[in-house]
C-alpha cells in the first residue's frame, strides 16, 4: 500500500508512521511527503528519513483553485492508494476530493463530529468536556467531515492546558493512525 502524507506542521504523527515502517511494524510505502508551506518540520523529518518530499506552497498560486489543482496533480503523480493528512491544515477542494474519493484520510484531535476545525483541542477544553479524544476518518470536502474509521477517548484533567491535553491526545492519535493504516494495508 502506497501513501502520500500531507503536513503543515511539526509532523509528529508522520514521524510515528515513518518509525513504524522503518521498524517493520507497518507494511506501507511512504511514496512522498508534501506540505502547503515552506520549512515544515514534517518535510524536514521526511527528508531526514530519506523520503521524497514536495511543497505546493499555497502563497505561490493565484487562487485556491490553482493551488488545489497543483496539489492534486502532484499527489496523483505518486499513484498512491491513500493520501493521509497528518496535520495538514488547509482545506482541499472538490478536484482533490474527486481524485482521491474515499482514499483521503485525516486525523483530528477531537471526537468528531464534535470540535472540528483548526482548534479542536482548544475548543473542547473551552467547552468544558470531560472526555475528548482523536478521530481518523475518510475526509470529504468539508472541514473534518466524512466517514469515521476509528476513534479513541482521552480524559480531560482539571489542570490541563491546550498543550498538555494535545500531547496526551497525540500519543493516542499516533497509535490510532498506525492501527488504521495497518488495517487498510492488510486488506486484499
Ligand atoms: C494533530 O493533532 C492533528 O490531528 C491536527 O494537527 C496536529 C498535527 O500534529 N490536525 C487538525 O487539527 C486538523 N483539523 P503533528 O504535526 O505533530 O503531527
Amino acid at each position: 500500500m502506497r501513501i502520500v502524507a500531507l503536513v503543515s506542521g511539526t509532523g509528529s504523527n508522520l514521524q510515528a508512521v515513518i518509525d513504524a515502517v522503518a521498524a517493520g511494524d507497518l507494511d506501507v510505502e511512504i511514496a512522498a511527503v508534501g506540505a502547503d508551506r515552506p520549512n515544515t518540520g514534517g518535510v524536514q523529518r521526511a527528508s531526514a528519513a530519506g523520503l521524497d518530499t514536495f511543497e505546493v506552497n499555497f502563497r505561490d498560486y493565484a487562487d485556491r483553485a490553482e493551488w488545489n489543482h497543483a496539489l492534486t496533480q502532484k499527489c496523483l503523480s505518486y499513484a498512491p492508494d491513500y493520501v493521509v493528512s497528518s496535520g495538514f491544515m488547509r482545506i482541499v477542494g472538490e478536484e482533490f476530493i474527486a481524485a482521491f474519493d474515499g482514499t483521503y484520510l485525516n486525523t483530528h484531535p477531537a471526537l468528531l463530529p464534535s470540535f472540528p476545525g483548526a482548534h479542536g483541542v482548544r475548543d473542547a477544553l473551552a467547552y468544558g468536556v470531560k472526555v475528548t479524544g482523536c478521530t481518523v476518518h475518510v475526509a470529504d470536502a468539508g472541514v473534518d467531515t466524512g466517514p469515521i474509521l476509528a476513534q479513541r477517548a482521552v480524559d480531560v484533567r482539571k489542570d490541563d492546558t491546550e498543550e498538555s491535553l494535545h500531547e496526551r491526545i497525540k500519543v493516542q492519535e499516533r497509535e490510532l493512525l498506525i492501527e488504521v493504516l495497518a488495517d487498510l494495508a492488510s486488506r486484499p
